[in-house]
């Protein structure tokens, strides 16, 4: 249970539930994003790659060796191919049979339920994804204004400055673990197409949330693994903590 509270009582941090709630369930799948909204996390964090048929699959790394039973790279694989893959039987034999989702699957089956921060992993592998992705939201109507709670985020500033230009209605976060990102005149670039910046929480304090709030912006900060972690962002104020246990976060406890 998270003992740690903000003096201000005013102030809500929100708990992102980073790849689903990855502590508890494997990591991408549709398990681990179900886990997330039991735990009532106000939003998950996915990672959106592209098959070789050109279908936009969720799955964190580059090769589907680390976290499925198959080998090899996701471009290099069909949405059948990819399909066929057990995704969750590594986390844990509990979770036999969980297959690695489509974005469209996760999008049909959460939207409206529980906030969706979408990252394009390494976009620069996958020319068009920018133009995918955003058609997939359009599809569904999700990028008017106060609609649902989607965020589109990426480690790559072009693709996200993209990403803005097809549908500017959607909020775009900036991840960075780089502190050379952080100085008031890069941050006052990024508010013209950026909403949040997040970057790794070692780089978080109060002044930086102070610059990132003063440029107009918000700070979702990552990857919370360890409880001791998540006061000194409270403590800094971030507007959010992306974490693999969402139950880190005060009064974001499991049912
Ligand atoms: O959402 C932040 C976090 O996902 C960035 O790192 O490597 O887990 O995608 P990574
Ligand atoms: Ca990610």
């Amino acid at each position: 249970q998270a003992k740690s509270k903000p003096s201000d009582p005013k102030y809500r941090v929100k708990t992102i539930a980073h790849r689903g709630a990855s502590g508890y369930a494997p990591e991408n799948t549709m398990a681990a994003f179900q886990k997330a909204k039991e735990m009532k996390a106000d939003y998950f964090e996915l990672d959106v790659q592209m098959s070789k048929d050109g279908e936009l699959v969720i799955i964190h790394d580059n090769t589907v060796d680390r976290t499925t039973n198959g080998k090899g790279k996701v471009k290099e694989l069909t949405l059948a191919e990819l399909r066929q893959l057990d995704a969750g039987s590594k986390f844990s034999p509990q979770f036999a049979g969980e297959k690695i989702p489509t974005l469209a699957e996760a999008l049909d089956q959460f939207r409206g339920k529980i906030g969706i921060l979408i990252e394009l992993k390494s976009p620069e592998l996958y020319p068009g994804i920018e133009e995918k992705v955003a058609k997939e939201l359009k599809k569904r109507k999700m990028h008017r204004p106060k609609n649902e709670k989607i965020i589109v985020q990426s480690f790559n500033f072009e693709s996200m400055k993209k990403f803005h230009h097809l549908l500017p209605e959607i909020p775009i976060g900036l991840l960075t673990s780089n502190k050379n990102d952080l100085s008031n005149t890069k941050l006052k670039e990024f508010s013209t197409y950026a909403d949040y910046v997040n970057p790794s929480y070692s780089l978080v304090t109060k002044e930086l949330v102070n610059q990132i709030h003063k440029n107009g912006m918000k700070i979702h900060s990552w990857t919370v693994r360890d409880r001791n972690q998540v006061q000194p962002l409270l403590n800094a104020k971030v507007d959010g903590i992306i974490t693999d246990y969402p139950d880190y976060v005060p009064r974001n406890k499991k049912k």
